[in-house]
């Protein structure tokens, strides 16, 4: 990235020049810097932003584990990229980050193939879905989003230490963060009672910028740093899951004209997934971030969250999420 762009800039507007994709950040890295041989875990890789992460990394010589709950999509994404480049190193994974087990199985397979671990890319997520449970009882996009991500990076973590200095973890959040903050009492709405999809999914996006910041700060003199990002808005699988009620809500908060979102011919104001995947690469190998951990992305930048409690100046909310994720996951570590 051209240095004049790294400044914060107004974290509202997607201007053309910020339209970066996957391949002009990699093949703009400076000489000496490759990601070459290392190896990346991106999870949901099968679809959307992960997919075109794995694709882009192994075009460029990354060793990319896909982690993916099912293995005939894992597979299938796999073969699609191979097509592209038949010499691409990558590997399938079964993880399920909606049961913590799952999450436990994949590390304990993963350290079976003796790999080390440069970059963790904390990608899948779901959004406003209805009302559910994960296997272990939390609410399902916090539950998915954080707590399975939560645990992935604390089980990884030597790895990730041992890999650095130079290690990275990547949690992709949203802009949506700004629809709620974690309710640190009640992260389960009430059980259901007082369940809102978009308030769940804020929660969960909340949590993923405070969870990247937290960790910076706990591990980050560890030669490993952590970040969060938006990777702006495309056409992806994310409204699969969502009733048609909460699509046709959704489309109220989008700008006039967006009808066509949800299909292949999306509006022109959105992005293409290659341009979204963009920041979460940029994240995960620029060493213009180097040093600067902790830090929120948008577009290829550094930003700054939208709410106060994201941006958490004190580290107070990140401190109190890290103490209530340990412990939910503490059977697990
Ligand atoms: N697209 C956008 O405009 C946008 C904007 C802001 C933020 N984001 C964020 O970008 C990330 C990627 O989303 P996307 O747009 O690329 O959507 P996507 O195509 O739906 O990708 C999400 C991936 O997460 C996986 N996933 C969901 N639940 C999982 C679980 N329990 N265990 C393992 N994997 C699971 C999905 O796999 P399955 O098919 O198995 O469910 C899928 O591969 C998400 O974190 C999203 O919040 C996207």
């Amino acid at each position: 990235m051209p240095a004049s762009k790294t400044l914060v800039h107004a974290v509202n507007a997607e201007p053309e020049g910020y339209r970066y994709t996957t391949e002009q950040v990699l093949s703009s890295l400076p000489g000496g810097v490759s990601v070459s041989n290392k190896v990346f875990i991106v999870t949901g890789s099968h679809s959307g932003l992960g997919e075109e992460t794995a694709r882009a990394l192994s075009a460029h010589g990354a060793h990319v584990i896909v982690a993916t709950r099912s293995e005939t999509s894992g597979h299938a994404a796999i073969d699609r990229i191979k097509k592209g480049n038949p010499q691409a190193k990558l590997q399938w994974m079964h993880l399920d980050l909606s049961d913590l087990d799952s999450v436990q199985e994949f590390v304990k397979e993963f350290h079976k193939t003796s790999l080390p671990l440069h970059v963790l890319i904390c990608n899948a997520g779901i959004m406003a879905h209805p009302y559910a449970k994960t296997k272990q009882g939390f609410e399902s996009q916090f539950g998915t989003n954080h707590i399975g991500h939560f645990l992935l990076i604390k089980l990884l973590m030597d790895d990730l230490i041992k890999s650095g200095p130079g290690s990275r973890v990547i949690v992709v959040s949203s802009r949506g963060h700004r629809w709620a903050g974690v309710r640190y009492d009640d992260p389960g709405f009430e059980d259901g009672k007082a369940y809102d999809p978009w308030k769940a999914y804020g929660q969960s996006k909340t949590a993923n910028i405070l969870c990247a910041r937290t960790f910076n700060e706990k591990f980050g003199d560890k030669g490993v740093e952590f970040f969060s990002l938006h990777p702006g808005v495309c056409s992806t699988n994310l409204a699969s899951g969502m009733s048609e009620d909460v699509k046709k809500e959704m489309l109220s908060m989008m700008p006039p004209g967006s009808e066509s979102m949800f299909t292949n011919d999306p509006p022109k104001w959105m992005k293409t997934i290659e341009q979204c995947a963009a920041t979460q690469v940029w994240g995960a190998t620029s060493p213009e971030l180097n040093g600067k951990g902790g830090a929120y992305l948008d577009d290829c930048h550094i930003g700054k969250p939208l709410t106060e409690e994201a941006e958490d100046v004190t580290g107070e909310n990140g401190r109190r999420l890290y103490d209530m994720s340990m412990k939910a996951v503490s059977n697990y570590l």
